[in-house]
């Protein structure tokens, strides 16, 4: 049993908790909040195929530090994740890599959809959380945009009951964009190729598509008011439609290409302030489900690669809950709200059983963020230098206790 003393409940009294466990431990926690452990929803932990940018081994590590007990992991790995064989080949890598850093991280895994896969729609639905589709480009090959082939595989799903999971930017837009600016060396063009048009363009058709199958409707990294107005309307109309939104679209801008350069590259792009100011308004009313990290870590080397090279997305997971708790800590977000965002919502999105998992913050704690004291491989963050007030210091996953 673990004995978690005198721990305050968020909006209740302080109480003694008890896990089960089979390691007997006591924690004086009269300092800490406890909080469930938090479900990324989003993650790409890059096995197999891009080992150099992380592993289920140094991503677990990152994941424990940042308060998170159970992962759903994309499927843009090479080879793409977008059969039954490659999902199960997939888990196999995964159980090797976490029985070596002796954690057992709770995950799924997406199905990626791909036009000469959709028989495995059917046979895979019990392995995976989701269908992910790529309708715009980004990290990877796997892209779906006719709309013969979404409507294919929305229909597949909503037969298999299967949650359809979209990055949502219109490839056909994407392409014109790119041709129009494709002199330009500035890497603050991926802001305008990759403007609000392309994403909601995008989330105009999957919510269609949606609607026309009656299928469930998981829209990631959402990003822009253009957008958020499209899913706002779809939850009037009482579609199933989910929307998750990602740190870095809450967190920056694209004032932050100023200082980060290619750095600052991901799919969708940073956004406008007003952009950012509906994402947080979104979280309030109830438009964003939850928070997804999107943590899709690159070597920095391969990020300072000339605009067109260098590739896009940021390793997230540690700083996922931190960057909440210090958001809380400026009286912006409650934490009644960061555990529906990315913990309960995302429970009841992807139907995943409940357990005792938690994690046990200091809300007073200040830390500054560094490069080198971080777990991804990638070893490189946006938010090196910020110093942050709230952080996570025990996970516990499992009857395991993690000091972080
Ligand atoms: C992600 C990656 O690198 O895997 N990159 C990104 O910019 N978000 C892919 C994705 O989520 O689109
Ligand atoms: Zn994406
Ligand atoms: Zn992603």
């Amino acid at each position: 049993m673990i004995e978690i003393r005198n721990v305050q409940i968020p909006n209740d009294t302080r109480r003694d908790v008890f896990i089960p466990s089979t390691r007997p431990q006591t924690i004086e926690a009269s300092r800490y909040t406890l909080l469930p452990a938090l479900i990324d929803p989003h993650v790409h932990f890059r096995t197999p195929g891009h080992e150099h940018k992380e592993t289920w081994e140094t991503g677990v590590l990152a994941a424990i530090a940042g308060g998170v007990t159970h992962v759903l992991d994309m499927p843009n790995n090479y080879p793409s994740c977008c059969s039954l064989e490659r999902v199960l080949q997939k888990k196999q890598l995964i159980e090797s890599q976490l029985q070596m850093a002796d954690i057992p991280l709770r995950y799924g895994l997406y199905l990626g959809a791909d036009r000469n896969c959709f028989d495995e729609i059917a046979v895979s639905k019990n392995e995976v959380v989701a269908l992910k589709i790529y309708m715009g480009s980004s990290t990877g090959d796997l892209l779906l945009h006719d709309r013969p082939s979404l409507e294919k595989a929305f229909q597949l799903a909503a037969e298999h009951q299967i949650l359809v999971a979209v990055h949502a930017e219109d490839e056909g837009l994407i392409q014109i964009n790119r041709n129009q600016y494709s002199a330009v060396e500035n890497p603050q063009m991926h802001s305008v190729i990759r403007n609000p048009n392309v994403a909601a363009k995008a989330v105009e058709m999957a919510i269609e598509c949606a609607q026309k199958f009656n299928a469930r409707l998981y829209l990631v990294h959402i990003s822009s008011a253009a957008e958020l107005s499209l899913i706002r309307q779809a939850k009037r109309d009482r579609l199933s439609v989910y929307a998750e939104a990602s740190p870095h679209h809450l967190f920056l801008s694209d004032l932050a290409y100023g200082h980060l350069h290619t750095k600052a590259l991901v799919n969708p792009p940073l956004r406008a302030r007003t952009d950012v100011e509906a994402l947080w308004e979104s979280l309030q009313d109830g438009t964003i489900d939850t928070i997804g990290t999107d943590h899709a870590p690159h070597t920095k080397a391969e990020k300072m690669q000339p605009f067109g090279l260098a590739p896009s997305g940021f390793a997230s997971i540690e700083l996922y809950l931190a960057l909440l708790l210090n958001a809380h800590h400026q009286n912006k977000i409650s934490l009644k709200s960061i555990i529906a965002l990315t913990h309960t919502n995302v429970r009841r999105i992807f139907n995943l059983p409940s357990n005792d998992d938690c994690v046990l913050v200091d809300l007073e704690k200040t830390k500054t963020v560094t490069d080198c004291s971080l777990k991804t491989k990638a070893k490189w963050s946006p938010y090196a230098g910020w110093t942050l007030t709230g952080w996570p210091c025990f996970t516990i996953l499992k009857g395991r206790v993690y000091a972080v």
